[in-house]
């Protein structure tokens, strides 16, 4: 008798229970809908959330958004970018807050801007905004389009410092100081469209330190280490809404030397970076990795670039699981059709694959916090594609398995909320959200 009553009382609490969280969603999705409120991306343990959902990502990249939006003629393409994205179910778009020195700079010279490229920016995230795309703005690039750290060497060298290499960016004071008042002047733009200062604007998903930082002159990785340290604190310090990633590529460095087989070639390790050693730096807060097996592997297309495309984002996913407690956002993946043995069959092959490993992450409510295709051109500007380039228009095919991963992820995104986790479970969601309602 006992017995019973006391399952009767259980199956009681249980139901009770279980009606308080359908409530509970119900609610959350209803206030979901009429919400007009654009929040701010934020992190909970190994996973992005708004509010008290979770925010699982597909995005993409198309750099060159805030020169498009300069020239009146060109505008109209950022618009499309934005549209075709979003109609694709995309959430998340990366691109350059950076131009530094030559054809339509945003900086002309350190901490000189062009008011009519900085109204670019302006732009592009205004424009964002009403299509419901959140931006990964990174602040300078490793390469030397669009400036880059050569760039920031030259103005140090025109102001008379000895320097030898473009790798002093990272170590040479001076330069340091450019690289943080730039990182100063974006953070505080108020946008000229609607006032928001960027620093506090919820379209803007994180800020990232480097496009792909990589430091030669020093292969131990100190130097790079000791620079992403001090930038990290100077961002957060100016700025501790926003989350805050590297740019890096990922290549595991001297700190896991059980990991570097799973790099590319021998001579990812030889760069000055480090996945986890970097990213244990203090104020980032996500992990990114890129995935380029057409350039990284000796082969040209073949299963191997699948395999790779596996094993590289399923270490990436447990370490930044196991070790960093972060997710990881794979910030840019791609193929070019400059590979001989390129074919279109085989690009949606490989974009699948990188769609199903990060789902197989994010069923297990893993780090695999989404993936941003390298890259997304609207039709008509061809003419700038090196090889990467998706037209979604012009790919069917390819435009199916970005929507479906779109809607896939929009899934567990909507499935519920942080709240709710015990009544998740309950209803046959364990497989997304299996962490026994410890947040
Ligand atoms: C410039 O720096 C290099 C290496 O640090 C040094 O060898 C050289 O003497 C310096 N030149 C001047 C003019 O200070
Ligand atoms: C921004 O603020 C200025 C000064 O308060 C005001 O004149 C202007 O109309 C505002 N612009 C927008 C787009 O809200
Ligand atoms: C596309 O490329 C792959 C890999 O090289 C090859 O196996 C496949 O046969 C090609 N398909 C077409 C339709 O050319
Ligand atoms: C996903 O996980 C399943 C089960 O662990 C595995 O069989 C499959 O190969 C994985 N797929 C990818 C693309 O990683």
């Amino acid at each position: 008798m006992a017995i019973k009553e006391k399952q009767l009382f259980q199956t009681m609490f249980l139901l009770a229970t279980f009606i308080v969280c359908v409530i509970e969603i119900s609610n959350a999705q209803i206030q979901r809908v009429s919400d007009d409120e654009w929040e701010m991306v934020e992190k909970k343990g190994n996973q992005f959330i708004i509010g008290d959902w979770p925010f699982y990502v597909n995005g993409f990249n198309t750099y060159w958004l805030m020169i498009f939006a300069v020239d009146p003629s060109t505008r109209a393409k950022v618009t499309d970018v934005f549209q075709q994205a979003s109609s694709a179910g995309l959430t998340v778009c990366r691109t350059w807050a950076f131009n530094d020195g030559g054809w339509r700079a945003l900086q002309k010279s350190p901490s000189s801007y062009d008011e009519q490229v900085f109204q670019g920016l302006d732009f592009v995230i205004n424009e964002a905004k009403k299509y419901k795309i959140r931006l990964i703005l990174s602040l300078v690039n490793n390469w030397e389009a669009y400036g880059g750290k050569s760039q920031y060497v030259r103005w140090g060298k025109q102001a008379g410092l000895n320097l030898t290499s473009e790798d002093d960016f990272f170590s040479d004071p001076i330069i340091k100081g450019y690289y943080k008042a730039h990182v100063k002047n974006i953070l505080t733009r108020v946008n000229t469209y609607n006032n928001v200062t960027y620093k506090d604007d919820p379209t803007i998903f994180a800020w990232e330190l480097m496009n792909e930082p990589r430091c030669l002159a020093d292969p131990s990785g100190d130097i790079l280490q000791a620079w992403i340290e001090e930038m990290a604190y100077h961002v957060k310090f100016i700025d501790r809404k926003h989350l805050l990633g590297i740019g890096v590529e990922g290549f595991y460095g001297s700190s896991t030397q059980e990991r570097l087989l799973t790099n590319p070639n021998t001579y990812a390790s030889k760069v000055g970076t480090d996945f986890i050693r970097n990213h244990l730096a203090l104020g980032i807060d996500f992990a990114s990795a890129h995935i380029y097996p057409d350039s990284w592997l000796s082969s040209t297309v073949s299963d191997s670039y699948l395999q790779f495309v596996e094993s590289w984002m399923e270490a990436h996913i447990e370490d930044a699981e196991k070790v960093l407690g972060m997710p990881i956002v794979f910030g840019e993946f791609g193929i070019s059709s400059k590979d001989l043995k390129f074919n279109l069959t085989f690009r949606d092959e490989f974009i699948d694959r990188v769609y199903k490993t990060m789902l197989n992450s994010t069923r297990k409510g893993g780090s695999g916090g989404g993936s941003l295709i390298w890259q997304l051109f609207p039709e008509g500007t061809d003419y700038m594609d090196d090889g990467y380039a998706v037209v979604l228009s012009k790919s069917p095919k390819t435009c199916d398995i970005v929507s479906l991963q779109s809607w896939r992820l929009q899934n567990f995104n909507s499935r519920c909320s942080w709240r709710c986790h015990w009544g998740c479970r309950k209803r046959g969601h364990q497989d997304v959200f299996d962490y026994n309602g410890e947040l």
